[in-house]
């Protein structure tokens, strides 16, 4: 099985090359434009690996793109290059249209044009998976949850390019027949995310006693899951999900930002002590994110019934490992920290 995945050198991107590079019969090809969120250091483990490739193109590349396509000869496309940050989306969204959308475009092309020259087995078995988020289905109140039929409702440039995309995929499917998956899954955490998202942010501010910055009130709720539940649950999407079908994926773990942060600072209080107090001190409320999603949930029903997959993870346990791993691994986020970003403010912009 020849499997491309885009934005293998991000966050989720990783854990799924490193989870698929130790399985049988499986070559992978990584292809990532290494921005600012690709690092290659969260390949080490895999980096010689004979049943690993790796390939420095942008995915709005089409000629680098269909060149991969014909050497590689792909049985499975596993999407999840994006522009990936909403505070980063409202300072500078030209990035997210571009890779969101002319990316996925891109993309759907040129896997269309290498799908119609498959025939047989190989054509049977081709599949798309476009790797999505919840936030393209918008914000909820108090109650429900989103499904697979939640209306999209996107509101910051992030998630409305990440909607485009979706958009973009179905209509491949509808009209070309390209055959494709897609997941729409909630917050994730866990070893190797860049910290500029909410949790790693916390645990590297916490380290060097900075402000652990709470948007607005504090109030506002995601629904967190593993990194690791979530590579399971997209490669089951991959090999049995419907073509032409949307799964959610959530871990049933609805948390406010508040009770992230008093959760990192209880392990943090336990783990590396401060010599005063408790890194509970260190929660600031600052200025809210403009057009801040007040909540997100996930009904994952489909996806547990279906394909009988299940988060294995709590949060409990994901937090401690994933504080345990930013405590052990200070050689992956330092340089992060030093020269690409040290965690200052982004996003708050005045109406
Ligand atoms: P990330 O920002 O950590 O990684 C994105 C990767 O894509 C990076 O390696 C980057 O170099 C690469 N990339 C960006 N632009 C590119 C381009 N033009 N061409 C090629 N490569 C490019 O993101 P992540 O958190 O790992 O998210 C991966 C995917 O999962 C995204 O599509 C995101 O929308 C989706 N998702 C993320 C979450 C989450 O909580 N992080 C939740 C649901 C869905
Ligand atoms: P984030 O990790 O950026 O993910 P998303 O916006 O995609 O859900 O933010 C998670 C939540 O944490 C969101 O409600 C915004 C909030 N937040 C803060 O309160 N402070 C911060 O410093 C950051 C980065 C996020």
């Amino acid at each position: 099985m020849n499997i491309i995945i885009t934005g293998g050198a991000g966050f989720i991107g990783s854990a799924l090359v490193r989870f698929l590079v130790q399985q049988e019969n499986t070559t992978v090809l990584n292809i990532d434009k290494l921005t600012y969120a690709g690092n290659l250091s969260s390949l080490q483990d895999v980096a010689d690996a004979p049943n690993y490739r790796f390939m420095q193109t942008d995915i709005c590349n089409a000629a680098a793109l269909r060149q991969a396509f014909t050497d590689f000869q792909p049985d499975l496309v596993m999407h999840l290059a994006a522009e990936s940050n909403v505070d980063r989306s409202i300072n500078a969204p030209a990035a997210f249209i571009q890779t969101n959308i002319v990316g996925t475009y891109t993309l759907l092309e040129t896997a269309r044009s290498y799908y119609e020259t498959l025939n047989g087995e190989k054509k049977q078995r081709f599949r798309f998976h476009h790797i999505s988020t919840d936030e393209v289905f918008g914000s909820l109140d108090a109650n429900g949850s989103f499904t697979e039929t939640s209306p999209y409702r996107p509101r910051s440039p992030y998630s409305a390019s990440k909607a485009g995309s979706d958009h973009l995929v179905k209509a491949w499917f509808h009209t070309y027949g390209v055959p494709v998956v897609i997941t729409n899954c909630s917050n994730n955490y866990g070893p190797y995310q860049f910290p500029e998202k909410l949790i790693p942010l916390l645990i590297l501010n916490a380290l060097e006693h900075k402000p652990l910055p709470m948007y607005g009130k504090g109030d506002n709720v995601r629904d967190w899951l593993y990194v690791e539940d979530h590579v399971r649950a997209i490669v089951l999407a991959a090999a049995q999900g419907k073509v032409g079908e949307t799964y959610t994926i959530g871990g049933r773990c609805e948390k406010t930002n508040l009770e992230v942060a008093e959760a990192v600072c209880s392990v943090l209080d336990e783990k590396r002590r401060r010599k005063h107090g408790s890194y509970r001190d260190l929660i600031t409320f600052v200025a809210d994110r403009p057009g801040h999603d007040q909540r997100y949930a996930i009904d994952p029903v489909r996806i547990e019934t279906e394909l009988g997959w299940k988060a294995e993870v709590d949060f409990e346990t994901g937090i401690v490992r994933t504080v345990d791993w930013y405590l052990e691994n200070e050689t992956w986020w330092k340089p992060i920290r030093e020269q690409k970003y040290s965690g200052e403010r982004l996003g708050a912009y005045q109406k």
